[in-house]
C-alpha cells in the first residue's frame, strides 16, 4: 500500500501511530480541521498535512482511508471513499442514522465489492476471538443466552441516545458477531446520571431477543468508578463459555487479594487495534476487507435505533433491516 489518510483525534493518533508501524503500510496523509492536531501526528509519521477530507480521498497517491473523525462525519467521508474506489476502514459507528447507514451500504452495493470495513475492533482482540471459535466448533452447543457488560471510567455528559450509538454499539455488534444470529427486538431500561436530565445515562440495560430464538442482556456503566472492562459470558445447550476480563497477575498479600483493572480502552484493546490495522492492510493488499462489513455497520445501527425507539417509548421496539444482499452472505 502506497498511502493513507488518516484523522487524528485520540483514536486516529493511535491508529496513524499503529499504521505506521505495519509492515506494508505507510502513513502518506494525516487530515483533521484541527491543523495543530495534524501536524504534530504527521511530523511524528513523516506525513503530508491536508485540511480538506474530500481533496484527500480522491488523491491518486492514496491507496486507502481510515476514518477516524468525530461520528457525524462518518457516513459522508465514507461515502465519498467509496465513490473514489478507494477502501476505507470507518470508525465506529459508520453512522449516526439508519438511513445514513443504508446510504454507506448501498454505496458500496453500486460498486458491487467489498470496500468498507467497520472499526469493530473487538473482532480482534484475542479473549473475544477465542470465545467466538470455541462457539464456532460446539463446544458449549447451540447459545441460548448472551451476557455482556461495558463497564467505563467516567464519561462526560452522556446522554443515554450517545451512550446507545456511539458506545453500546460495540457491544451491539459483538452480541450479533458471537451469537451468529440477528437481533430482533429490544427493550432498553436506564438510570439517568442527573435526575433533572432524563435522558442523561447513568448505567442501562438492553434486554435483547434473537431472530434465531436466543436472548440477551448488555449492560452499560457510564462511571464504574475503578476502570474499564469488558465482560461476555454465552450460555449454550451444554456448558457456558465467558471472556477473560484482566491479563494482570492476581496479586495476594497482606491480607488481600488483588488484581490491577485497565483504566480505559486504549490500554485494554491497544493490541487489537494494532492486529486490526495489519489485517486490514493484508487484506486489502490481497483483495478485498475481510473485517467487520458496512452490512455489520448497518445492522448494528438498526438495533441500535430500536434501542432508542425502545427509550422514547418505554415499551420493547422491533429491530428490522433491509433483507442482507447477497454480497454479504457468509461464507
Ligand atoms: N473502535 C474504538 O474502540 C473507538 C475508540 C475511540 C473512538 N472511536 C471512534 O473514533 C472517532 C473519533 O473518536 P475520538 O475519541 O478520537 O474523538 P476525538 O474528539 O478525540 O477526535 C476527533 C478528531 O476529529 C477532528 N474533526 C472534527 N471534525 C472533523 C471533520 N469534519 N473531519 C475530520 N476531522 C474532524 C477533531 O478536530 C478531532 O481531532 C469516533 O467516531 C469514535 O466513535 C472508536
Amino acid at each position: 500500500m502506497k498511502k493513507d489518510l488518516l484523522q487524528v483525534g485520540v483514536i486516529g493518533a493511535v491508529h496513524a501511530r499503529n499504521i505506521s508501524r505495519t509492515p506494508g503500510a505507510a502513513v502518506a496523509a494525516v487530515m483533521d480541521v484541527d491543523e495543530a492536531r495534524a501536524g504534530a501526528v504527521a511530523s511524528d509519521c513523516g506525513a503530508t498535512v491536508y485540511s480538506d477530507a474530500a481533496e484527500l480521498i480522491v488523491d491518486p497517491a492514496v491507496d486507502a482511508v481510515l476514518i477516524a473523525s468525530p461520528d457525524a462525519f462518518h457516513a459522508e467521508q465514507a461515502i465519498a471513499c467509496i465513490e473514489a474506489g478507494k477502501p476505507v476502514l470507518c470508525e465506529k459507528p459508520m453512522a449516526t442514522t439508519v438511513a445514513d447507514g443504508e446510504r454507506v451500504l448501498r454505496a458500496e452495493l453500486a460498486a458491487g465489492y467489498r470496500l468498507a470495513q467497520v472499526g469493530f475492533m473487538r473482532v480482534y482482540d484475542r479473549t473475544h476471538a477465542d470465545l467466538y471459535d470455541l462457539l464456532a466448533q460446539g463446544e458449549i452447543g447451540r447459545a441460548l443466552s448472551f451476557c455482556g457488560e461495558h463497564i467505563n471510567p467516567w464519561r462526560a455528559g452522556a446522554t443515554i441516545d450517545r451512550a446507545i450509538v456511539n458506545s453500546l454499539i460495540h457491544d451491539i455488534h459483538s452480541a450479533r458477531w458471537l451469537m451468529g444470529a440477528e437481533i430482533s427486538q429490544v427493550f432498553v431500561q436506564w438510570v439517568p446520571s442527573e435526575p433533572d436530565r432524563p435522558r442523561s445515562a447513568r448505567y442501562a440495560i438492553a434486554h435483547l431477543a434473537f431472530a434465531d430464538g436466543a436472548i440477551g442482556t448488555l449492560a452499560w456503566n457510564g462511571d464504574s468508578g475503578y476502570g474499564y472492562e469488558i465482560l461476555v459470558k454465552i450460555t449454550g445447550e451444554t456448558g457456558t463459555a465467558q471472556t477473560v476480563g484482566h491479563v494482570s497477575p492476581v496479586l495476594r498479600q497482606g491480607h488481600t487479594v488483588s488484581q490491577d483493572v485497565t483504566p480505559n480502552w486504549p490500554q485494554r484493546f491497544a493490541q487489537a487495534y494494532i492486529d486490526e490495522v495489519q489485517i486490514w492492510v493484508d487484506a486489502i493488499r490481497a483483495g478485498e476487507p475481510t473485517g467487520p462489513s458496512a452490512w455489520d455497520g448497518y445492522m448494528s445501527l438498526v438495533v441500535a435505533d430500536a434501542c432508542i425507539r425502545s427509550v422514547e417509548s418505554g415499551l420493547p421496539a422491533r429491530a428490522i433491516g433491509i433483507d442482507r444482499p447477497r454480497l454479504y452472505s457468509p461464507r
